[in-house]
Parts: C-alpha cells; structure tokens; sequence
C-alpha cells in the first residue's frame, strides 16, 4: 500500500497535519499541469496527536467537507504517512531474482532490519538500478511503515467515501512536487543543491535535495506558526479561529507587527538557521545554492527576504504553481495564501501522473 513507483490515473492529493486537511486535483496540460480543485478544512483539536490519527471519523468528516467544497469529482485519493514514522533501508539483491523471487527476498532480508513484527509493518520497495561497486546486484530502496499508519489513512478516506489507492511518504511526496521548484531555477547546468524549509502550524521541516540525488537530508523541528496564534489569543484574547484568520487577514492592533509578529518571525529566522547549519554539520563539503521556503509561514510578508539577509543563501517562496492554469471553481485569494502550504499535497496529486 506504500505507493512507490506506481503509475495511477488522477488522484486527490490529500495531506493532513494536526491542524488542517487539504485537498488538491491536478490534471495535465501540455507538458505541466492545471490545478483543477483545492480546499482546505480545519480539524477539530485532538484528532490528530503527536501525528497519530486517534479520531479518524473526525478527520474523515474533515475531509469529506474539504471534498465538497474543493467541487473535485475525483473518488480515488493518494495520502501520505509522516517521514518521521517510516524506517528506510538500501538492501543489495542479486539482479538475476525474478519478480517474484526479489518480493520474498525483500521481506526476508526486511525482516532483520525492522524493529516490529513483520506482520505489523507494510512494505513496499522500489529498485533503484545497479549498484556501482558491484553491477551483478541491485540496489533495492525498502520503505516500511507500522500498518496502523496506513491503515488509519485508509480507514479516514473510507469514512469520506474516498478510496485510498496509494499511502506515499510525506518526504518523497514534497520531493515530487520539489521538482516544480527546480524546474523554475534559470540555471540548472550548475547541478544545484536546494533546500525546501516547510514552516507549518506545529512542524517545520527542511529537506535538502539535488535533482541527480534527490533528497539527501530531511530533519524536522517542533515550531511553527500556532505559537504565532497562540501569542495573538493571549495578546488580544482572542479564539484560535479568531487569531487565526486575523493573522492572515491582518486585521490586528497597532502594536502587532512590533511587539508580536517580529518577535516571531525572530525566532523563524533562529530555528531555520538551526536546522541548516546541522545540514553543513553532516554534509559540510555541500553548499545550498538556493532555499525554497514554504509552508504557512511562508505567506508573512517580506519573511523570505528576512531569511536571505539572515542566512546569505537566495531565498524564493515555494510554490509549486507558478505559471499553472488555475479552474475558475478555485477560490483564488485562498489558493494564493495557501500554494506555498501544498507541496505534500501537490506531490500527492502529482503521483497520480508521474511515477
Ligand atoms: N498569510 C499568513 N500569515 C501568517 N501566517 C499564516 C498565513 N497563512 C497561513 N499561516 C499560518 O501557517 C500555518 C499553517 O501552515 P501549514 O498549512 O503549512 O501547516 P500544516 O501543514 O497544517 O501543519 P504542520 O505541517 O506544522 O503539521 C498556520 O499557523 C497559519 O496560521
Ligand atoms: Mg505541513
């Protein structure tokens, strides 16, 4: 059930994090795409914790709402599981294995790598060609994930009378849609290596990744824009629903921008940093040529420049959707606030058509 490497009809991008659920339809045009569909909806507080799904009725009501309202047709949804939750592993097989016989050989040689039952773990594995030391074996990339957490996606598309034909992996989703950020840098000769910073409502997350590589770095920090919320319900008592339509719409007392946003957009500025510099301490022979920030966070004015002053690296806004048609249905204000918050979901909807 974790989809890699399958090629599917047009699927809802459907992604959840403890706030929200978003939904998206793409569809090709030409040799891109057109954003056909997209919603997202609020979910109610507790149903999803420490990214376990403990209410998968609420969440399923969540997105059936989102479905609604996003007027998609579409009934066949691809999902995602947390990076954090998987355990991944290159395994080295003999190229000459059947199909058949590679399947056994992947869940027996799994089997001593993961630290559950095999009985309680999906797997699913992708061959990546033939090993450079060795060309008699292939390199075998081995996803596993508990089957709760696959089962509890398909179990919320269920409860949506949604059906779940692929559970990818948040990282590998945000790779996908990566590759729209990278088709929009001028110079892709110089083998650029990017870093997408996702700064969200409770997670912030940088994956560092290469077009020849992929992603060769991911880490991922508890921070993000709820504790703007959080200040803004104190500050001026206010309900999350209130504080958090009022940041978006700048509707906030005279003082805000000073005495709350930029305290904020400060210790932004800190965990970003924080969390590139244990990139340099792993990888300190790479350079990032160019940072793509998205995620909620990354629709506060002027917060991209900030990050270029502060780190000396180019920054630009992650959205995946420049120079896409837009359907008419799509309410666009929204969309353009949100665009830098989809990647996961736009990677999703992309496995529909790519891969
Ligand atoms: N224009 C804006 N100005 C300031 N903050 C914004 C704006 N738009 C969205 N946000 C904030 O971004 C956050 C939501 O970001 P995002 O949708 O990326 O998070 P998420 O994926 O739901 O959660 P997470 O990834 O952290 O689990 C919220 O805190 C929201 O208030
Ligand atoms: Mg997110």
């Amino acid at each position: 059930m974790l989809g890699l490497g399958k090629k599917r009809h047009a699927l809802l991008g459907v992604d959840f994090s403890a706030a929200a659920i978003k939904v998206l339809e793409l569809s090709r045009s030409g040799s891109g795409y057109k954003v056909e569909a997209f919603a997202v909806e609020p979910l109610p507080e507790g149903a999803v914790v420490d990214k376990e799904c403990r209410d998968a009725g609420a969440i399923g009501a969540a997105l059936e709402r989102a479905v609604k309202r996003s007027g998609t047709r579409l009934r066949h949804c691809a999902m995602a599981v947390p990076s954090s939750t998987i355990i991944t592993r290159t395994l080295r097989l003999s190229s000459s294995l059947s199909q058949a016989e590679l399947e056994g050989q992947v869940s027996v040689e799994a089997d001593q790598y993961i630290p559950y039952n095999i009985e309680d773990v999906s797997i699913d594995f992708q061959v990546l060609g033939k090993n450079a030391a060795n060309p008699e074996l292939l390199d075998v990339l081995v996803v596993a994930s508990r089957k709760e957490h696959v089962e509890s996606r398909v179990a919320i598309a269920e409860a949506a009378k949604l059906t779940a034909d692929l559970v990818d992996v948040e990282a590998y989703a945000v790779e996908h849609a990566s590759s729209l950020l990278l088709d929009q840098l001028p110079d892709r000769e110089q083998k650029p290596i990017v870093a997408v910073v996702d700064v969200g409502a409770q997670v912030t997350s940088v994956y560092v990744m290469s077009q020849e590589q992929g992603v060769i770095y991911t880490r991922e920090q508890d921070f993000g824009g709820r504790l703007l919320t959080e200040e803004i319900m104190r500050r001026y008592d206010m309900d999350m629903q209130q504080a958090g339509n009022a940041k978006i719409h700048g509707e906030l007392p005279p003082d805000y921008p000073v005495s709350v946003l930029e305290p904020f957009k400060q210790s932004m500025m800190d965990q970003v940093q924080r969390l590139l510099q244990y990139f340099y301490v792993t990888r300190p022979q790479d350079t990032i040529d160019q940072i793509f920030l998205g995620g909620g966070c990354a629709s506060i004015p002027g917060i991209d420049e900030q990050l270029e002053e502060v780190t000396g690296t180019p920054v630009a806004i992650a959205d995946p959707f420049r120079g896409m048609p837009v359907a008419r249905r799509v309410n666009r204000q929204r969309f353009l606030n949100d665009a830098p918050a989809t990647l996961t979901a736009c990677g999703l909807a992309m496995r529909g058509f790519v891969g």
